[in-house]
Parts: C-alpha cells; structure tokens; sequence
C-alpha cells in the first residue's frame, strides 16, 4: 500500500446547458473546523459568476454569489458535489484500484471517472482536464460483469493485462452512487447505467426491476427507460441515463442532485428526521419550474412505492434534474419490491403522512393537499393504482421475463393487506 497525501482542495468543473465541455467554476476545499470536524468551504470563481450562461450547483445552497459556502454536514463535502460522488459500490471500485482501504471524501471525488451523475466534475487544475470520450461499449458487458463479480466476492482480480484493462475499464464507469454493481456503458442510443446481478441476490433482480419500471410507467409514472440484455448465461439490466444527451458534437450533461441535497439532510438512516416527502414536496413546489405537476407526479410515486413496498426509497433514490436553466423532478428510477414478513404495517423510507413512514394509503391521503391533490382526486389515484398494480403485476413480470418461481417469491410486496388499514397505527420516528 502506497500512502499518498490527502489533497485538501480540489476545482470543479461545469458543462453548461447547451455544452459539451466543462468550464472551471468553483474551487472547493475540506478544512477543519475548530473541534476539529471536517469544514467545507465553496466560492465560486469571478469569472465564472461574470457568465451570462452561469447556473448554480443546485438550487437551495450553492446560489450563484461571490460569497464563500461553508458546511459540516456530510464530512464537509456539500450535497451538489456529494451527488456527483460515488456511494459505497463506486467507492469500493475505487478502493480496490487505489489499494487503499481509507480514502478521504476528495479521494473519492477526484478518482471517479467523469461519467459521473449530473453536470459537476473535479480536478486538481484550473482548466479542466481535455475531454476523455472513452465509454464502456456495452460489448464490453461480458468482461465488466466478470470483474463486478470479482469485486463483490472480494476476491483477487488475476493479474493478467486484459483484466487489469477490464478493470480500468469498470472503474471508467463506476462513479454512479448505489449500492449495487453497476457500470455505464454506452452503445449507439447513448449511455445506459448497466446494473449487474449479483451471485447472492434471491431473485433476478434485472428482470424485477425492469417490470417495475413498466408496471410504474403503467401506473402513468414517469420513469427511466429499461432493457434487460443478456450477457453468457446472466441477465443485466441497462437503465438509459436522462442526464446525458447525445449530439454530434459529444454529450450533454443536466445538472442533477438528489433528495437529499434537497432536503439538506444527512445520508445515514439514524439520522433520517428530514427523510420527509411532505419536507420533499414543499422543496419541490418552491424549485421546480412545474410545480403542479412534478408534486401530483411525486404523490404518485410514493402511492407506487406503498403499492410494491418499495421500502429503499431513500432521498437518493430520488432527484431533480435541469437540462436548461429550469430544474423539475428527474423520472423515477430504482424501484424494487421487498416483500416482508408484515402484513399490517411496512414503512416507507421517508415520511409521507400524518402516521409517519406507513404504507397507507389513510396516510398518505392525510397529506394529498400538500402534493396539490384535490381529496377526490387523491382518492381516486389511489384506488386506480391499488387495481392495477394488484391486477396486473404478475402479467407485466411475466411478460418482462420474470420467472414463475421468482413471481411467487416477489408476490408478498404487492399491495400488502396495511395499505388499506383504516385504524391508527403507531408512529414511530
Ligand atoms: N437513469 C438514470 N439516469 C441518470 N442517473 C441515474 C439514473 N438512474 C439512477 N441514476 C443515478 O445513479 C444512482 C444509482 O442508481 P440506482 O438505480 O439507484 O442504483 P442502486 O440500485 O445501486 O441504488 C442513483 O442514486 C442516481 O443518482
Ligand atoms: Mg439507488
């Protein structure tokens, strides 16, 4: 193990609306503060808030003035930039291709490839970096599925040139967050984020979340687009990328950040207080250039989440994008049913009613007015996607190849017996 000194700040790097190549814009830097905490501090450039096409990170914290932005949330690292960082799948990518098991948040940050989600990229100069163009090519998915596979059984990768290759191959496109092996490749539609199954995994997940993506889309969610491909004897999901745009003249990036960001909330489950759609939804409401119909769109996202017990819809899972100047709420992504041993009470990840966390669907109309729903239209949502989710799941699984035994195990998380719970249940935090 190589010990290597802790850059302690960094440039990033923006690629405007309408662009394809980044433009200096800030300098970010991880200091301490005087309890000795991580401290992180922002300014933008002069010339970049002289732009006429300048545009803030995001639109709650990082507004475009030549003020110097300070945060101790996060480890100091602001949630713009924290959006545009790999989670643990994209760390442990890097990890393994550093050799080094403790890595600081700008390690992170630095070492991830410029697939990254969003607009936002890093580095050490004043001017960006020249452009890289070099995609995973999705003939490549055979190669990357082995070296993901390696990674996951934490075993050592041979050391042969064509892997070591492979493996440079899978880091180029790991810097998407999640938890699940992934990687982004790219064929002649644009770029999709490849997410692989795991040896370990109960079910096909591929093949799940594909179905959910359609079983969402027909229940008149907006979502990502899917296809499942086969590689050898596996099933790998491709979920096409809405942050990127191809052109002639190379890709576009939408700036992204996640709920979380936000929300100005912290990432760990323990300190989940703000993990709220209700907070969600009044940000929403506030940022987005369609506020009407991006929050009845985030009520019937959580009606669907209720409705499969897609209980991982944590803030990450969920975004905001903006193409041009405007931002609204990204399509829906990561929808994943977890069937569970209750059948009276599941809780969401974030709280979506007076009752909590409850997947229910009293909760989640004892909110509706917030989300711009009138009552009966609420109600009217609700009991439209209960039909069909419970009428048609099974077909759109099938018909999304999912196997009969995979159905039967999948079958629990489909409009549970508490989503229609009248009384009171507990709250809990
Ligand atoms: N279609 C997409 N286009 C752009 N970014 C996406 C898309 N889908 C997911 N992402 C980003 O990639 C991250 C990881 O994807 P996700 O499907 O949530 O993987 P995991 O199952 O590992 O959590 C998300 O948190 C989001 O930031
Ligand atoms: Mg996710």
């Amino acid at each position: 193990m190589t010990s290597r000194p802790d850059p302690a700040e960094c440039f990033v790097y923006i690629t405007l609306p309408g662009t394809t190549e980044p433009v200096t814009a800030a300098r970010f830097e991880i200091t301490t503060d005087r309890t000795g905490a991580p401290l992180g501090r922002l300014v933008y450039g002069k010339s970049y808030l002289e732009r006429s096409d300048a545009v803030p990170f995001d639109p709650v914290e990082l507004k475009l003035t030549s003020r110097i932005y300070e945060t101790i949330l996060m480890k100091g690292v602001f949630g713009a930039l924290r959006d545009a960082c790999p989670d643990s799948w994209g760390r442990r990518v890097i990890e393994r291709h550093l050799g080094q098991a403790v890595l600081s948040e700008l390690d992170y940050l630095l070492n991830s490839p410029d697939d990254r989600a969003g607009a936002l990229s890093f580095g050490l100069t004043q001017k960006p970096p020249g452009p890289k163009r070099r995609f995973n090519q999705t003939i490549a998915l055979a190669k990357l599925q082995a070296i993901a596979d390696a990674i996951v059984d934490d075993e050592e990768l041979p050391d042969d040139p064509e892997v070591t290759q492979a493996g440079e191959l899978l880091l180029e496109g790991t810097s998407m967050g999640g938890a699940r092996p992934k990687a982004v490749v790219e064929d002649e539609e644009g770029l999709w984020i490849a997410k692989f199954n795991r040896s370990d995994d109960k079910w096909n997940h591929a093949r799940i979340e594909h179905a959910m993506l359609a079983l969402a889309q027909a229940c008149g969610l907006t979502t990502a687009e899917s296809k499942v491909v086969s590689v050898g004897a596996r099933d790998v999901l491709l979920v096409k990328r809405f942050d990127r745009a191809n052109t002639d003249a190379g890709y576009r990036r939408a700036r992204m950040v996640s709920a979380l960001t936000l929300l100005r909330a912290e990432d760990s489950a323990q300190r989940r207080d703000r993990w709220s759609y209700i907070l969600l939804v009044e940000e929403l409401r506030r940022v987005s250039s369609e506020p009407k119909k991006d929050a009845m769109e985030l009520f019937r996202r959580i009606c669907f989440n209720a409705l499969i017990s897609n209980t991982d819809d944590h803030p990450r899972n969920q975004a905001i994008i903006a193409k041009g100047r405007d931002w609204k709420l990204s399509p829906a992504y990561d929808l994943v049913p977890m069937p569970q041993v209750s059948l009276e009470r599941r809780d969401l990840a974030m709280i979506c009613g007076d009752q909590g966390r409850f997947a229910n669907a009293r909760n989640l109309l004892s909110q509706s007015a917030r989300f711009l729903v009138p009552d009966d239209d609420a109600r009217a949502i609700v009991d439209a996607m209960k039909d069909r989710v419970k009428g048609t799941w099974y077909k759109t699984a099938r018909t999304a190849g999912v196997s009969e035994r995979d159905c039967e195990r999948i079958a629990g998380a489909f409009a549970y017996p508490g989503f229609d719970l009248e009384q009171i249940q507990p709250v809990d935090g």
